[in-house]
């Protein structure tokens, strides 16, 4: 099953996030008590679990320290994007992973300097990977690319256009594609970076895999935006409506974008299926994320 998969794989990504957190400077304790709790606080660790994922699609063993490290730069980056997703300028939201938000502990200023510093603590930690320089400058130039203003930084500047008029379906999912699909298509690449593999099909192929399931992934954060318990949720239901945002439920009923959202997840499956064994959890996974309650 691959929810006992991801609940082993979680141990260790945590273990290795805590131990990273463990090493931060103690004459700053402030700004990392801040950064920690939200870091520490939950999370389902899609990204970093893919990443190690896409590490083993690329032929490395399984937890190599090198990907693990490159999983926990792209974790501390999408952690960094839900404290600024949350703070008042954009969703203004009180709930993240079922705790208060960072901005409702520790104040606006120190909110926005904690995203700031797991922003760039990621490429801090990737220049200490147990990887190869020619693997680092690949992390690098990807996360860098895929986190910013073309990428999910530009992805979030579509969304709060979005909240001033309804965007049309092309502009919407660009937004998709790029507010959460881009960190989702940075998991291949650090994955298969880590493991060194320049397969242009299989790098091709997964970038395929991510691009669907990323854009089938936002689809279902709107769907349980309205449907969800906000106690499993973890975060404030009715968040959109509040904001006047452009969702999926803009264009359609819930029924629809559930299908829109399969026809993605399968048409991601069938980008790596045929490579067998190799890719069964990935199959599993983008199953799993489209049903999924939180
Ligand atoms: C939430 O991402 C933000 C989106 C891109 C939809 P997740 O649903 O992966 O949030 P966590 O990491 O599990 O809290
Ligand atoms: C999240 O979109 C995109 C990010 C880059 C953080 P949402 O605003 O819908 O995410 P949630 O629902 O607050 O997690
Ligand atoms: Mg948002
Ligand atoms: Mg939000
Ligand atoms: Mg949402």
């Amino acid at each position: 099953m691959i929810a006992d998969v991801m609940k082993a794989y979680n141990e260790v990504i945590n273990d290795y996030l805590y131990d990273l957190l463990s090493h931060c400077d103690k004459d700053y304790p402030v700004i990392t008590e801040s950064m920690a709790y939200s870091v520490k606080n939950g999370g389902k660790r899609i990204r970093p679990f893919l990443t190690l994922k896409f590490s083993e699609f690329g032929g490395l063993e399984k937890f190599n320290k090198g990907a693990l490290s490159f999983a926990s730069a792209l974790e501390m980056i999408h952690t960094f994007s839900l404290i600024h997703d949350d703070m008042p300028c954009m969703d203004n939201d009180d709930l993240r992973r079922g705790k208060p938000t960072n901005h409702k502990v520790y104040g606006e200023a120190m909110a926005m300097l904690a995203g700031d510093a797991l922003s760039i603590i990621a490429f801090e930690i990737i220049a200490d990977a147990e990887a190869d320089d020619k693997a680092k400058v690949r992390a690098c130039k990807a996360l860098s690319e895929l986190a910013g203003y073309k990428g999910m930084v530009g992805g979030q500047v579509m969304d709060l256009q979005g909240e001033e008029r309804k965007l049309d379906f092309r502009e919407f999912t660009k937004m998709n594609a790029l507010k959460t699909g881009a960190l989702l298509r940075s998991t291949a690449q650090l994955g298969l970076a880590a493991a060194g593999c320049y397969d242009e099909q299989k790098c091709k192929d997964a970038d395929e895999y991510c691009a669907c399931i990323g854009r089938a992934f936002q689809i279902r954060d709107d769907i349980l935006d309205v449907i969800a318990d906000e106690a499993e949720l973890g975060k404030p239901i009715g968040s959109d409506e509040k904001n006047g945002k452009t969702t999926v439920l803009s264009y359609m009923s819930l029924d629809e974008a559930q299908k829109l959202a399969s026809d993605l997840t399968y048409q991601g499956i069938n980008a790596v299926k045929k490579y067998g064994k190799i890719s069964d959890d990935l199959c599993e996974l983008a199953e799993f994320l489209l049903n999924r309650r939180k």
